[in-house]
């Protein structure tokens, strides 16, 4: 049986790092993880990144500049886990990217759907040598779908099992859900904010990168008004099919729910609320789906080592459903994302489809991304 590898690469809204995944696929086996590297993103680069999710003057060149950075930047990424690897670029199949989304538009009655990536996959794949697939979520887009999320197909392909329901939750800037139930179809959507309304709110307050294991959020107290208050975006309420991204959770958002609060919170209770609002949004999420019989949840992203908001998320859902992270299904949780891009780009090669209909709302299952040969 011939061994294929794949690189994975992933850089999530929260712009916290590029994550880069080797993969090895051997037949019908699960994919193999056999090695990974993290390169933080610096902060002038994030600056950028951030600056260009907002609408603003003077967007088209700094998007072309950005997306040339970013592409160098991406294809340094690859290189450095080849390097500590030692495998030849030559033996890597391609390179799947998912890019830098700088603005996610799903389809609404007021404007056109779009979703927009950043990190020229011509730059990673002339600097790797290595064919590289990209744009994966504009193709689900015009097939009608949201073109997110893209995940659950890998999830469903890697963590599906036939004698357990599984929801898998993937906490990275927003949340999202897979549905895998022993039986029957998968089914997926954002729930909201995961990390990045935290993460934002901690950088104002006390100019830190996130609140490490939740210990912020913990000395404060979830105000419940504010908490009611943010509870009653209608996003959480629309039926599924539905995605979503720091257009609309974003500290503006907080801001207005927070201008309509008197006494005004304490920053800290902010935190524990914001920590509370991702937490219940994935409980009622996985609550509304395995509404018949046991289930098991398994976390993966970075809110899987938010101790807080594991203990949070595992009270609200009780003995029930069990909570673990996907460490307990032989991934551990910062790579599963990145796997998933490597999976997308094999589909992409081997003319398979890369989205669930059922999940994105998409017309037919599609063959998803661009193709750039090295
Ligand atoms: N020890 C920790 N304690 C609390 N939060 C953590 C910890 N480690 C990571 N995080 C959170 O995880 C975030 C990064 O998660 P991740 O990389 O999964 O998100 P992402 O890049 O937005 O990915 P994606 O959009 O693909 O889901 C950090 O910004 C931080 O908020
Ligand atoms: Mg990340």
């Amino acid at each position: 049986m011939t061994q294929e590898l794949y690189i994975g690469l992933m850089s999530g809204t929260s712009a916290d790092a590029i994550d880069t995944a080797l993969v090895s696929f051997e037949g019908a086996q699960s994919p193999q993880l056999i090695a990974t590297h993290s390169t933080p993103i610096p902060s002038d680069l994030r600056a950028d990144i951030r600056a260009l999710c907002q609408p603003g003057t003077g967007e088209l060149d700094r998007f072309g500049h950005l997306d040339g950075v970013l592409g160098e930047t991406f294809a340094d990424a690859c290189l450095a886990l080849l390097v500590n690897t030692g495998i030849e670029a030559s033996a890597v199949t391609a390179i799947g990217s998912h890019g830098q989304t700088l603005r996610h538009r799903p389809p609404s009655p007021d404007a056109r759907a779009f979703s927009l990536q950043a990190g020229d996959p011509n730059i990673i794949a002339q600097r790797t040598g290595i064919t590289t697939v990209a744009d994966f979520r504009r193709k689900d887009i015009a097939a009608g779908g949201q073109g997110a999320p893209l995940v659950p197909a890998f999830h469903r392909a890697v963590f599906g099992c036939a004698h357990e329901n599984r929801a898998l939750i993937n906490i990275g800037g927003i949340a999202n859900i897979s549905w895998l139930p022993s039986e029957g179809p998968t089914l997926g959507f954002d729930t909201g904010p995961g990390n990045a309304l935290m993460d934002d709110w901690i950088g104002q307050h006390r100019r830190e990168r996130y609140d490490r294991d939740g210990l912020w959020a913990a000395q404060g107290k979830p105000n419940s008004m504010l908490l009611e208050y943010l509870l009653a975006h209608p996003y959480f309420v629309q039926p599924p099919p539905k995605s979503t991204g720091r257009e609309i959770f974003n500290l503006q958002w907080l801001d207005t729910q927070l201008e309509q609060m008197d006494p005004m919170p304490a920053p800290e209770d902010v935190q524990a609320s914001l920590l509370l609002l991702t937490a219940h949004a994935i409980a009622s999420a996985v609550t509304g789906l395995a509404d018949q019989g046991p289930a098991r949840a398994y976390v993966c992203g970075g809110g899987a080592h938010n101790s807080q908001l594991m203990n949070t998320l595992e009270a609200l859902l009780g003995e029930q459903v069990p909570v673990a992270s996907t460490e307990a299904l032989g991934i551990a949780p910062d790579w599963v994302e990145a796997m998933a891009f490597a999976w997308l780009a094999r589909q992409t090669l081997k003319g398979l489809a890369g989205n669930l209909p059922e999940v994105t709302g998409a017309h037919s299952a599609q063959v998803l991304g661009g193709i750039y040969p090295a």
